[in-house]
């Protein structure tokens, strides 16, 4: 950003230094975009009716999409939540404060606004100290999205909120880059068997060693209308340049392939230094190894749009770890074909 004024520019205040205003907005009613370790959430007291519904309004996102309730210690857990399963204790215990939510019964106070009417409510603790000081101020669960507009891609720096939402917000906490760079991992404990409605930032590895067992995937983890969200949509999470994936060795074909339909420039992102490729393809910086993929994913991906990159050719990581969210990450945004408006 240039610091220059500009009237679409919500108020932005660094580091430690803006967490009793961010906090005192909250309390109030007030829109506050801060970071967590996965992706920047745009934040209202979950309590607060009108202030949850300023999230979907400042989002442009359907009321049926629920949010994530944000809280500063487990022990609050049963405050939201009803019947609560030895499991969550479990994982809470292992991963929180980290990128992991629980969907759970939710408890009669939890405001319809909030699940979008569902039995369940999301619940996860973040690991960020900015995050950690803001939930212990506000002393109330923060429901917090995304602090992206319906349907595009997360932000992971505050600029990229500014961006996103200009002065929908009413302050954005800058806390830096985050750690983890994709979202949370949502795992439902309020079935017969934990599911993964959503990989994310801790590994399946590490929940099925934690639950003694593999956890189930979704049934239909790609429905196909805008019908209620159970975790997201197909086509999410996506830049304006078009996704194409493909593995390691097929991508130089395919960035060539593409470069020669002359429809305009074609990106590469790449775990590693791709050789033989087209000399009119853009190769971005490479990723590298699944977890500095995860971080630095959504980064590329705003940075291929500023390029205008019509089309994207990307290279998935490994998907071990946090590799496999990067993954589906990477097919949703080839699944919504580019230009989102979902
Ligand atoms: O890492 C994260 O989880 C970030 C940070 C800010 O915490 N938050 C985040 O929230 O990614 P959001 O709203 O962008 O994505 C949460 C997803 C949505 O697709 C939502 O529909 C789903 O979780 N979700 C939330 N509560 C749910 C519930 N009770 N039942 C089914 N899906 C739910
Ligand atoms: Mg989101």
């Amino acid at each position: 950003m240039t610091g220059e004024p500009d009237e679409r520019r919500p108020i932005v205040v660094e580091g430690e230094a803006g967490v009793g205003r961010a906090a005192a907005l909250l309390r109030s009613g007030g829109l506050v975009a801060f970071p967590t370790e996965t992706v920047y959430g745009l934040g209202a007291d979950a309590s607060d009716v009108d202030a949850v519904r300023r999230i979907f309004a400042a989002k442009g996102r359907p009321a049926d999409h629920p949010l994530i309730v944000h809280l500063p210690d487990a022990a609050l857990l049963d405050a939201w939540a009803v019947e609560v399963p030895t499991a969550a204790w479990h994982l809470a215990h292992a991963f929180w404060p980290g990128p992991l939510t629980l969907l759970l019964s939710r408890s009669p106070q939890v405001p319809d606004v909030v699940t979008g009417g569902r039995a369940t409510v999301g619940l996860r603790v973040p690991d960020h100290p900015l995050a950690l000081h803001l939930l212990r101020e506000v002393g109330r669960g923060v429901a917090a999205p995304s602090a992206n507009r319906f349907g595009r891609v997360s932000p992971t720096t505050a600029d990229d909120v500014v961006d996103e939402l200009g002065d929908a917000v009413d302050l954005v906490l800058d806390g830096g880059p985050c750690r983890v760079g994709v979202e949370s991992t949502i795992v439902d404990l309020s079935g017969d068997e934990p599911v993964v409605l959503r990989p994310g930032g801790v590994g399946i590895e590490r929940l099925a060693a934690v639950l003694g067992r593999a956890p189930a995937a979704p049934a239909d983890p790609a429905p196909t209308s805008g019908a209620p969200a159970p975790g997201m949509l197909p086509a999410h999470y996506a830049p304006s340049a078009r996704v194409v994936v493909v593995e390691a060795d097929a991508a130089p074909t395919a960035a060539a392939e593409l470069a020669a339909l002359g429809e305009g420039r074609v990106g590469l992102l790449a775990p590693t230094v791709t050789e033989g490729l087209a000399p009119d393809v853009l190769e971005l910086e490479p990723a590298g190894r699944p977890e500095e993929y995860a971080r630095v994913l959504y980064g590329r991906l705003r940075q291929a749009d500023r390029l205008h990159v019509r089309w994207l050719v990307c290279v998935p990581p490994d998907p071990s770890g946090v590799g496999l969210a990067v993954r589906d990450r990477l097919d949703r945004a080839a699944t919504a074909g580019g230009a989102s408006e979902a």
